[in-house]
């Protein structure tokens, strides 16, 4: 089990305070968040807060992945610093993966760590980063280059803040819904197949099953596994080695993270074939699946030597040797090592554009 809770619900953003008032949190929240988020969340939340006597602070960073930087993390801790004076913290994450991994590592570090909520309000930061403790912020030479793994006092998902996702940012998050589906779990799968328009148009029921599904397979994988030393969670890594190349040349700018993911996933698929472990019909399945969403078909504008460089830095990727996350069968998954280069290769190669 994981050792804080992860409460999830439709509607419940004004249940927060008395979710939290048995955490031994001090009285004073700071709010971590974008400009609009705040206003169309953070605003709802903080006055739960007040009328429940706590103090309430709002920060803001800009949108986007540059906010993950060392200089915003540095320009939060100040403003932070400046205002806990005879106060006792703790920090709120309402925002994305974004928000999620910056106000993590700030809570991580700033005074050795205070606690931290995460509040998180895309598919994506719901289904996946606010599970994991898994906190960063980017370098110039990398992502998630400098980090920790700090847990969350408690994950607090509300399903209604989704209904302002941009079609975008909902394709992103069901990239990764559909990886769970692939690595562990068929009947998710199934049911994204049979639902995918619902997610598009905010039905609750729909929503809700898909966020409780994914992370309850994402807290199973992460409990087993907490600092990624025992190599469990590498599993969560579907569609992640070539997905994380394309995203990286790319800029991060051309394709969000789940769009990338939905590329990657296709290649993994394909190594599977190639592997003799995926039947062609499944792989058809898969394919099938991401389009219908709206995901990507092919890599376009990047060069193949571009993203097998990229690879390289890949943590499965050492001294020659390589590490595939892999499925024999929707449901299953299996990690490959040395997969021969002209296997990944030609996988690659087949969705170039
Ligand atoms: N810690 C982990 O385990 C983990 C796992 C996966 C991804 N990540 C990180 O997550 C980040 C990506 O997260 P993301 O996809 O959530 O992107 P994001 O946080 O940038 O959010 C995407 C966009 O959606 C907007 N948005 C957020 N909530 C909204 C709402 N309710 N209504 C309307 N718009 C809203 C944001 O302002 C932003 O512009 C990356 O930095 C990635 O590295 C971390
Ligand atoms: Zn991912």
């Amino acid at each position: 089990m994981i050792p804080y809770a992860i409460t999830i619900g439709h509607g419940i953003l004004g249940k927060f305070p008395r979710s939290i008032r048995s955490l031994g949190l001090g009285k004073d929240a700071v709010i971590i968040s974008h400009p609009f988020i705040q206003r169309l969340y953070g605003a709802p939340l903080s006055a739960a807060l007040k009328k429940a006597g706590y103090t309430v602070k709002a920060v803001n960073v800009p949108e986007g992945e540059k906010s993950k930087s060392a200089s915003y993390a540095l320009r939060l801790i100040k403003q932070i610093s400046t205002y806990d004076v005879d106060r006792k913290i703790f920090i709120i994450a309402l925002g994305g993966g974004v928000v999620g991994d910056l106000a993590g590592f700030v809570a991580a570090i700033y005074k050795r760590g205070v606690p931290y909520i995460q509040v998180p309000t895309t598919l994506l930061a719901q289904i996946d980063s606010s599970i994991g403790g898994k906190t960063a912020i980017d370098l110039e030479t990398g992502k998630n280059m400098v980090g920790a793994f700090y847990q969350p006092s408690l994950v607090f998902t509300d399903t209604k803040l989704l209904k302002t996702l941009k079609p975008r940012q909902v394709r992103n998050g069901l990239a990764e819904a559909i990886k769970y589906g692939i690595i562990g779990d068929a009947k998710l799968f199934s049911y994204i197949e049979a639902n995918h328009q619902k997610f598009f148009k905010g039905e609750v029921k729909a929503l809700n099953f898909i966020v409780r599904r994914c992370a309850a397979i994402k807290a199973r994988i992460v409990a087993a596994d907490e600092k990624e030393t025992k190599g469990l969670r590498t599993v969560l890594n579907f569609g992640h080695t070539v997905g994380h190349a394309v995203e990286a040349a790319g800029r991060y700018d051309q394709y969000h993270h789940g769009e990338a993911v939905g590329l990657g996933m296709r290649v993994a698929s394909r190594i599977s074939v190639s592997m003799g472990l995926l039947s062609v019909k499944e792989e058809e399945r898969v394919n099938r699946l991401i389009s219908s969403v709206g995901l990507p078909e092919r890599i376009v504008g990047v060069r193949l030597a571009k993203i097998l460089d990229l690879m390289r830095h890949d943590k499965k990727f050492t001294a020659g040797h390589n590490r595939f996350v892999l499925t024999p069968k929707i449901g299953r998954v299996k990690v490959v090592r040395d997969i021969p280069a002209a296997i990944i290769t030609e996988a690659i190669q087949n969705y170039l554009s």
